[in-house]
C-alpha cells in the first residue's frame, strides 16, 4: 500500500517506516520536524515538511502520491508540558488532527492506524490494564488522544473510515539505524544511557513513595521494533476488513519495571556506574501502568520479540554509542 505517515520523522515514526518498508510498503513522511529529524528519515523515501493543520499540503500529497492509507502519528506526547500548556495540546493533537481526517475524506481514504496511548486510562484501578477499562485521562496529553479516539469512531459513522488506535505503553529501544533523541530529553531510559555516557551527572528517579515493589513507578517498556510490527498488522487486518474499529493496547505485559530496575539493568548492559538521587514526584504520573497485550496478540497474531528489558535497554545503548550526538550534527 501507499501509506502516509505523520510524524514519521520522530522515535517511533522511523521504526515503524522501517517495518512499513520491510513488509513491501511505500511510505510519504509527513512531518513539521517540530521534534522529529529529517536523518530519521532515509534518503529514498519522499518527505514533505508540513504542518499537520495545512489542508492544502496535506490533499496535495494525499493526492500526488496516491495514498491509500495513513498512519497517524505526529503529535505533542508530553505529559508535563500538557499540564502546563493544555492549548498547544489540544490544537496540535485534536484540531490538527480534524484537518487531516477531513482531507482523508475528501481525498476517500480510508484506513487509518493512531498512535494512542495508554495515559487514556489515568490511574487505573487495576493491572494489567485491558482495553475495556474506563477511560479517565489524568493530563491534557491524554485527554486529546482520547478526543482523536472518539473523533475516529464518529468519522468512521459519518463517512465509513476504518481505523485501529494502539494504545501505546513505553516505547523504548532502538534499531541498529534509528533510535531515540529528543530536545529536551524527558524519557527515563535515554536520560539513563546518556548518565552512563557521562553526558549528565545524575538521574533523578521521581518519587521513591509509591505504593509498587520498591516505591518508584512502574511501567511496561516495549521495544519500538515490536511497537513498529504491530503497526504492519493493524493497517494490513483494517485494509483486508478482518478488523474495523479498534483499539488495542501494545505492551510486553509481565510484570514491568520500576525506575530503580530500569536503572540497575542499565548499570549492568553499560558497565558505568550511574548516580541517582529521589527527587519529588512528577505531576501527572500514575503508579502502574502495565498492559493486557492479549487483545491484539489474539485478533492480529502479534508477538513482541523482546520481552526481556535487558535486551531493550541494550539495543538503545548500542545505538547511542554509534551515534553520541544522535542526529545533532
Ligand atoms: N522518570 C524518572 N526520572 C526521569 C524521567 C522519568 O524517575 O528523569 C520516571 C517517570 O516518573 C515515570 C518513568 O520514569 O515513572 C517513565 O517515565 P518516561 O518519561 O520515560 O515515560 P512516561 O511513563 O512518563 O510516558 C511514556 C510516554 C507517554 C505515554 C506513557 C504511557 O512518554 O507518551 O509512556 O505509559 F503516555
Amino acid at each position: 500500500m501507499q501509506v502516509m505517515v505523520t510524524g514519521g520523522a520522530g522515535y517511533i515514526g522511523s521504526a515503524v517506516n522501517q517495518a512499513l518498508l520491510k513488509a513491501g510498503h511505500s511510505v510519504l513522511v509527513y512531518d513539521n520536524l517540530s521534534s522529529g529529524h529529517r536523518a530519521a528519515v532515509p534518503p529514498g523515501i519522499p518527505f514533505v515538511k508540513a504542518e499537520l493543520a495545512d489542508r492544502n499540503t496535506l490533499v496535495s500529497s494525499m493526492k500526488q502520491h496516491k495514498i491509500e492509507a495513513v498512519i497517524h502519528m505526529a503529535a505533542h506526547c508530553l505529559v508535563g508540558e500538557s499540564m502546563s500548556d493544555p492549548g498547544k495540546y489540544y490544537d496540535n493533537n485534536v484540531i490538527a488532527g480534524i484537518a487531516l481526517l477531513d482531507c482523508m475524506r475528501d481525498c476517500g481514504i480510508e484506513c487509518i492506524v493512531f498512535s494512542s496511548t495508554a495515559a487514556v486510562y489515568g490511574e487505573p484501578a487495576k493491572q494489567p490494564i485491558e482495553e475495556s477499562d474506563p477511560l479517565v485521562p489524568l493530563n491534557p496529553y491524554g485527554e486529546t488522544k482520547l478526543a482523536f479516539e472518539t473523533a475516529l469512531r464518529w468519522y468512521s459513522l459519518a463517512y465509513g473510515i476504518r481505523y485501529t488506535a494502539l494504545r501505546y505503553f513505553n516505547a523504548a529501544g532502538a534499531s541498529s539505524e534509528f533510535g531515540e533523541w529528543h530536545r529536551p530529553e524527558t524519557h527515563l531510559i535515554p536520560l539513563v544511557l546518556q548518565t552512563a555516557a557521562g553526558n549528565r551527572e545524575i538521574v533523578e528517579i521521581f518519587g521513591n513513595d509509591y505504593p509498587t515493589r520498591d516505591g518508584t513507578c512502574l511501567r511496561d517498556y516495549i521495544h519500538v521494533m515490536d511497537l513498529a510490527s504491530a503497526h504492519v498488522l493493524a493497517l494490513e487486518a483494517l485494509n483486508s476488513g478482518s478488523i474495523r474499529n479498534f483499539a488495542f493496547n501494545l505492551g510486553c505485559g509481565g510484570d514491568g519495571y520500576t525506575v530503580s530496575e530500569v536503572v540497575d539493568v542499565a548499570r549492568k548492559i553499560t558497565g558505568r556506574n550511574i548516580p541517582t538521587k529521589v527527587s519529588p514526584k512528577r505531576s501527572g504520573d500514575p503508579a502502574v501502568l502495565v498492559a493486557s497485550s492479549s487483545k491484539i496478540r489474539k485478533e492480529l497474531g502479534w508477538k513482541p520479540k523482546y520481552q526481556d528489558l535487558s535486551e531493550i535497554i541494550g539495543s538503545a545503548w548500542e545505538w547511542f554509542q554509534a551515534h553520541p550526538n544522535g542526529y545533532d550534527n
